[in-house]
């Protein structure tokens, strides 16, 4: 008989400390293949790891004397005004971690009060995703674009007639990265992707197989056709380059998100901290600008945003929040960020967001 692939179903407080504690903890709730898939990264793990201690590189320098009392994380972006420079990033597959998949972390989203943004590889669909998150909830569509047009324009009117404002177009991952954890570990999903059905049905699938089925030929025309028939800004994610900022802003992005996918993608690539710098001097506030990867402290936020980030995206640590405590759990998760954030504001003498930004960070030149 098929193994029955069991995810959290707890729904409610949890505790911790810190990500590090949480991570130990979701071990414990998420079935080992989807706990190797959700946690991993490609090949020795350089980037992965790098991505985390590459915040060592700049440094907070505390202000003192500065006026501030109870700092304010608010954030208005576009139209939006959200609790913090803080979103969801799009992570796949969320029934890995909870039995209520993206309807709990929609939902546990929507009430932090940020942006969510929708995968294509999500295991619920767009209207479920879209119902959990509330009428008012700022979401995102992340779009893995098939081979076939016809499909690309369906997948884009249903992001469309479901709220979508904006269009991530993942553009690092036209091939698997070499995922050695899923290969020991044989893991293929477990489960449905709903939104991509037409295409890539996901279920005993591995994820080179999943990856092979959508578009692997990506060219800034691709930008041209979804602005062109889904009339939302596109964010173009994975880009780490001038080149690359320039090519995408040239095509008509409305946006620049910083990644390297977590590591997951090319390993022996910088951190996507050390990228950051270049990519928004390239950028020149033309467009905003989100970053991601490594982000497990209140600090490397700050220091995202006073490298030129606007919003910084929540990943892996957003998922074990779910998988141990279901909404309350990736609210909580959100929370301890922003409560993270605040108190380093406090320490740097920060009042706003805007004050972060102005801030300088220093190079830490004491780092061997
Ligand atoms: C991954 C994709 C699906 O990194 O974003 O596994």
């Amino acid at each position: 008989m098929e193994k029955v692939y069991q995810a959290g179903t707890h729904e409610g407080m949890i505790d911790f400390i810190n990500m590090e504690d949480l991570e130990l903890a979701a071990t414990q709730v998420i079935p080992s293949g989807g706990y190797g898939y959700i946690s991993s990264g490609a090949g020795d793990l350089f980037t992965y790891r790098e991505n985390q201690k590459a915040f060592n590189h700049q440094l907070v320098i505390p202000h003192v004397l500065k006026d501030v009392e109870l700092p304010d994380t608010t954030t208005y972006f576009s139209d939006e005004t959200l609790a913090a420079p803080i979103i969801m990033a799009p992570v796949a597959a969320h029934g890995l971690a909870h039995e209520q998949a993206e309807k709990a972390s929609a939902k546990g989203v929507s009430e932090f009060g940020t942006i969510y943004t929708a995968s294509s590889y999500a295991s619920c669909t767009l209207e479920e995703i879209r119902a959990a998150g509330g009428p008012e909830a700022p979401q995102w569509f992340q779009f893995y674009m098939s081979k076939d047009d016809g499909i690309n324009l369906d997948i884009l009117e249903m992001a469309k007639r479901n709220g979508a404002k904006a269009v991530v177009l993942t553009a690092d991952a036209t091939v698997g990265g070499n995922r050695e954890t899923d290969r020991r570990n044989g893991f293929t999903f477990p489960l449905p992707m709903p939104i991509v059905q037409a295409y890539q049905s996901g279920v005993g699938q591995t994820m080179d197989a999943v990856y092979k089925s959508s578009k692997q030929k990506l060219s800034p025309k691709d930008i041209e056709f979804i602005t062109t028939h889904s009339e939302l800004p596109v964010y173009v994610k994975g880009v780490q380059s001038e080149d690359d900022v320039y090519r995408s802003l040239d095509a008509g992005a409305q946006g620049i998100w910083v990644s390297n996918h977590g590591g997951r993608q090319l390993d022996g690539g910088p951190a996507s901290f050390d990228s950051l710098r270049y990519v928004a001097e390239a950028v020149d506030k033309r467009v905003p600008i989100v970053f991601d990867s490594g982000v497990r402290r209140g600090q490397h936020i700050f220091k995202a945003i006073a490298s030129g980030a606007d919003l910084v995206a929540i990943g892996r640590p957003a998922i074990y929040g779910l998988s141990l405590g279901g909404s309350t759990g990736i609210k909580q998760v959100f929370d301890f960020f922003k409560t993270e954030l605040e108190m380093v504001m406090q320490l740097a003498g920060t009042q706003t967001v805007e004050d972060i930004k102005n801030a300088k960070l220093r190079e830490n030149r004491f780092m061997c």
